[in-house]
Formats: structure tokens, C-alpha cells, sequence
């Protein structure tokens, strides 16, 4: 239900009361220095995304930034929970937090993100990490404040996960501190509803809730004027961005909402899901002025049947089709995907359909994963007869027909002109590294003060899709 005007007001009233004394609190443990946060970030670009607002919160709080753990007075976790290898890196780093804790025993550790948003894991930081101080999900970033102020002022650890209403809100105007200058970030929508049967990201994320058009647009609008050129529009499937919302929106009608504003930007977004990747979304970027030609459009299996039990919701004909109607309106798009390797109940033969679909369509890059079984998902509980190791055998040759299928087709690209955003400097190797319209990094020579501004390079090397060339 949605919350009462008094309701949230007082909730700002106690946010702001807390900044204030979360400033004071840790002014003193940090005997009058400015306190220091590291921050790290694990997975997806969601996740970055949410750590620009929990440093924008402990900026507010007073904090500055550093990546020294042994520099710091607050470590912050933000983790990811999509994959097993994920989660046990998050593991063994709080695990090597223990000692630097010994040594310091006024520094804060806290822990949040997709993992902390799962009983179990909350639970295992609980019983086995005990100089961890605070845990809390997505769905509570914005109570930062809060919950800090509660591990200061009381000495105790603090657990707090989202409740189902939680599931439905969407938290507008908290701060923003952006890593990056010349690529932003903008959450159009959070959450998802589509449960492939492998994805713990609903159980985590919640439902799926959009941003109004006016928030996405005036967000959109100060970034252009911080400087930032590429604006890259964030949720777990953008293409059903809208669907909720009082006046329904699609998420072609907000692209082009975007792309009427003036501007030498570009726009990106991610990720797109093939079952609702619409032909109006296709034909609005191919007449778009801003939107980059690139589209990152996940299949995850060649096999109908396999497909069929991950919940995707759409045949490899469907997609097959879905990429020539990209190709046919935008002959320059380049295409990238993601794919699960030994799904469970995969079989050799199913697989085969998997590498012929890559030979088929020619991506520019592949993300490749091998099949980790999540808690909660319908598919933890399928039977999964193949043993690792032949699921790894299959996953080298998956790559291998990449890298022949790319290698052929990279070479295409060469001694074309490709107009590319400059994004960094490398002073020592006297180059300049940026981005073409098909999010292809290029690299080539060229003076600093090019940084966040377009030049033309022509290709005079394309190795797997990874550019060098000469500025024109
Ligand atoms: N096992 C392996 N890969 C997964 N992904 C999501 N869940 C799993 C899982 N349980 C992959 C999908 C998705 C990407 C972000 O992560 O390919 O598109
Ligand atoms: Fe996970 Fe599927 Fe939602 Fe993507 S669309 S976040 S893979 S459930």
C-alpha cells in the first residue's frame, strides 16, 4: 500500500535526524578526521548503479572515499547472488575482513545487496561472521542512514531485509555519487517478474516497478547538463518498463521521449529480454538520433525444450527472427548476448543447439555461464544428471566457436571509420581508450584533452572485436 504524505514525511524528518548524527558519531571514532568508506561493488551494472546512491548517502554522512580496507573506517559490501562463485567471493573477502577488524576495532563492517536479501545467507553472516555489524537488502538502501545510526548508537548488529511492501516501492531523489564522468548510469525500472526457472533475481529484487517518465527524463536531463554523453538506461528487463504504472508507458514511447532531447549524447540500455523486445523497439532505434545501435538480447539456450523448462518464453525461431528484423533495420548493430551452459537436464545434443545458434547470429561478445543452482528457484529442484566436468568440456567449446565465428567476423570491421566517444587516458602508454556506436573499445593515439568528446578513428586492427586505429 502506498504510504501516507505524514507517513513520509516523517520517515525524511528521522533520515535527515540521523545524517546529522551519524556525522557526529563517526567524526569522533575518527578522532576529528574525515571518516573513510570503501565501498565494493559485486556484479551487475544494477548493483553499481545501487552503490553511487549508498555513497551518495555517506557523502551526506560525511564520508569521504578510499580503497585501502586498512585506511578505512566503513567497509561496505554490496554482493551479488545470481551465480554460487559470486556469493563465495563475497564470502572469502568479509572472511579476510576479520583480521584487519582485530587490528581495528572501531571499524564498522557491513554487508547489503542481492545476498543479504535471502534468509539463508543473512542467516550464515550471523552465525559465522560475527564482527560483521550490519546487514541489509535491496530493498532497504535507502535506510542507510538509519541503520547506521542504530549499529552506532546502540553497539549492536542490525539485520534488516525488505518486507513485501518494500517489494512495491520505489524511493525517488536520494543522492547520487557517480563513479564514472563520461557514462551514467539510470535506473528505468527495478525488479523482475519474469522467473526463469534459474534466476534468484526476482526472489531478490522483488516485483517489477518502473520509474515515472518525468523522474527518468529529469534525471536524464541533469546528467546531460554534469557533462555526462553516454547515458546507459538500467533494469532487469527494460523491454517490459511501463507495463505497472497508472498510465501505462512502453518502453519504445520512453526511448523516444529520450531521444527528442538535444544533446550530442548517446543512449544504451540493458538488458532487453527476447519475448518482449517488441518491433517498435526496434524500429525506434533504428530511426532514433541518439540511441547507440548496439543491443545486448540474452537467449541463454538454443534448445526449444530447454528454453521451455528456464521459463524464457520464446522459441529460438522467435529470436532468429527477432535478429534478422534488428539487422534488416539497423545493418550496422552489433549484438552480444548471455548464455547458461548445462541448464539441468541439458543434453549434449541440446547444447549443439546452443553453439549453432552462435555460429548463426555472429555476436560481438558472449557472456557464458555455467548453470549454478540457486536456493528457491524451480530449477535448484530439476534433476541435473551431467557432471561438472563434461559441463566445463562443453562450456571450452562453446567458447572455442565463438572465437572462430568472431575471428571472422571481427575482421570486417577493418579500415572502417568508427565515430567513438573518448572515455580515458592512459598518460603512459600515450593512448586514448573509448567506446564506438556498436560498444566496441577502441583504442588509439591522441592528446588527453580529447576525453568526453566524439572523433572519428579509422579500424587498423580487430582483434575478437577489441579495436586499435588511427584518429582521422
Ligand atoms: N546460473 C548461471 N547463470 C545464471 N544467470 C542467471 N542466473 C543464473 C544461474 N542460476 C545468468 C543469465 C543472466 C545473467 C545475468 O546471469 O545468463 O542473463
Ligand atoms: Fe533473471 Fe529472467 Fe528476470 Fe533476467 S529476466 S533477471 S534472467 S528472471
Amino acid at each position: 500500500m502506498a504510504e501516507k504524505p505524514q507517513q513520509k514525511q516523517a520517515q525524511e524528518e528521522e533520515r535527515q535526524a540521523c545524517i546529522e548524527q551519524v556525522a557526529q558519531l563517526m567524526s569522533v571514532r575518527a578522532r576529528g578526521a574525515v571518516p573513510l568508506a570503501m565501498v565494493r561493488t559485486y556484479g551487475c551494472q544494477q548493483n553499481v548503479a545501487d552503490s553511487e546512491k549508498l555513497k551518495g548517502q555517506l557523502e551526506q554522512m560525511g564520508f569521504s572515499f578510499t580503497q585501502d580496507e586498512t585506511q578505512a573506517d566503513l567497509i561496505l559490501f554490496n554482493t551479488c547472488a545470481v551465480r554460487e562463485n559470486a556469493e563465495y567471493r563475497v564470502y572469502g573477502n568479509v572472511g579476510n575482513l576479520k583480521n584487519i577488524k582485530r587490528e581495528k576495532p572501531s571499524l564498522i563492517i557491513a554487508v547489503c545487496g542481492c545476498m543479504m536479501e535471502q534468509e539463508h545467507v543473512a542467516e550464515k553472516i550471523r552465525q559465522s561472521y560475527p564482527y560483521v555489524n550490519l546487514v541489509f537488502g535491496t530493498h532497504v538502501i535507502h535506510r542507510l542512514p538509519q541503520l547506521l545510526h542504530r549499529v552506532l548508537a546502540t553497539g549492536k548488529r542490525v539485520f534488516e531485509r525488505g518486507d513485501e511492501s518494500a517489494h512495491r516501492e520505489i524511493i525517488e531523489g536520494l543522492p547520487v555519487s557517480r563513479d564514472r564522468d563520461i557514462r551514467g548510469w539510470l535506473t528505468v525500472m527495478y525488479g523482475c517478474d519474469n522467473f526463469c526457472s534459474y534466476c534468484v533475481v526476482p526472489h531478490v529484487r522483488g516485483r517489477e516497478r518502473s520509474r515515472s517518465p518525468q523522474a527518468i527524463e529529469a534525471e536524464f536531463r541533469e546528467l546531460l547538463s554534469s557533462g555526462y554523453k553516454e547515458i546507459v538506461l538500467l533494469g532487469q528487463n527494460v523491454n517490459s518498463y511501463g507495463k505497472n504504472l497508472d498510465e501505462p508507458v512502453s518502453f519504445a514511447q520512453l526511448l523516444r521521449r529520450l531521444d527528442a532531447i538535444e544533446g550530442d549524447h548517446r543512449i544504451r540500455f540493458m538488458t532487453s529480454h527476447p519475448k518482449d523486445a517488441t518491433r517498435e523497439l526496434l524500429d525506434t532505434m533504428a530511426e532514433s538520433r541518439h540511441i547507440c545501435h548496439s543491443l545486448h538480447l540474452p537467449f541463454q539456450a538454443g534448445s526449444n525444450r530447454v528454453l521451455k523448462a528456464m521459463n524464457r518464453g520464446y522459441t529460438r525461431e522467435q529470436y532468429l527472427a527477432l535478429v534478422a528484423y534488428a539487422r534488416e533495420k539497423m545493418p550496422d548493430i552489433t549484438l552480444t548476448t548471455d548464455i547458461i551452459v548445462g541448464f539441468p537436464g541439458e543434453t549434449y545434443e541440446e547444447f549443439q543447439e546452443t553453439v549453432s545458434l552462435v555460429r548463426e547470429v555472429g555476436f560481438t561478445a558472449l557472456f557464458t555461464f555455467l548453470y549454478s543452482p540457486r536456493v528457491g528457484t524451480r530449477a535448484a529442484a530439476m534433476e541435473d544428471p551431467v557432471p561438472a566436468e563434461e559441463k566445463s568440456r562443453w562450456f571450452q567449446e562453446l567458447l572455442a566457436a565463438q572465437e572462430e565465428t568472431s575471428a571472422q567476423r571481427s575482421q570486417s570491421i577493418l579500415g572502417s571509420v568508427q565515430r567513438v566517444l573518448v572515455e580515458e587516458s592512459n598518460e603512459k602508454r600515450g593512448l586514448l581508450a573509448g567506446k564506438t556506436e556498436g560498444n566496441l573499445n577502441c583504442d588509439f593515439a591522441g592528446d588527453p584533452s580529447l576525453v568526453g568528446s566524439y572523433v572519428r578513428v579509422k579500424v587498423t586492427e580487430s582483434r575478437n572485436w577489441v579495436l586499435k586505429g588511427d584518429l582521422v
